[in-house]
């Protein structure tokens, strides 16, 4: 039975260039896919350095960004935006907490300790807010318009 008490939500999801080179993007979609969320949209590219700071722009100034902003211009990586039923905090349940190391620890089933290596190279991203969500997808999805889009509720109107 659906749980009226959460609603539909749609989240923005990298796969990063580490899980990228090492061949895991397709077990991560699966992964993905296995646990309820539908890809609605779905792109592979490659970051530019201003793209990068642009979309981590909340963090510019902290010790990590530099190596972040590295790190996340240094290959391809795919871009999804995902639809489920509290998709937003699925997600980051999914991937589990940014430090692969500290992931392994405590949620070692989660796809950043299953994937990921550090507290930088950690596999994956996920939105953390409905407005982040909004922000995220547009950044990569700016013409996004899809039925179910306009059914579940426009991210544009939050
Ligand atoms: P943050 O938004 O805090 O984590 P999350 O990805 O779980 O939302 O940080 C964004 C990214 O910055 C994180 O995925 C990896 C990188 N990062 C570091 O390299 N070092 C750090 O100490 C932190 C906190 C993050
Ligand atoms: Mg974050």
């Amino acid at each position: 039975e659906l749980d009226t008490s959460v609603s539909n939500e749609f989240t923005l999801a990298m796969i990063k260039p580490d899980a990228v080179a090492a061949g895991k993007a397709r077990d991560i979609m699966h992964a993905i896919e296995s646990n309820g969320f539908y890809i609605i949209a779905k792109k592979y590219i490659q970051l530019t350095e201003a793209e990068a700071k642009e979309f981590y722009g909340e963090h510019e100034g902290k010790p990590f960004f530099p190596n972040l902003i590295t790190f996340m211009t240094s290959g391809p990586i795919y871009a999804l935006c995902m639809s489920k039923i509290g998709a937003i905090s699925a997600w980051r349940a999914l991937m589990g907490p940014t430090n692969s190391k500290e992931a392994r620890e405590i949620k070692p089933t989660s796809l950043r300790a299953l994937y990921g290596t550090d507290n930088t190279k950690n596999a994956c991203h996920g939105s953390d807010s409905t407005n982040s969500a909004r922000r995220e997808v547009l950044f990569y999805f700016p013409d996004i318009s899809f039925p179910q889009l306009v059914d579940q509720g426009d991210l544009r109107k939050y």
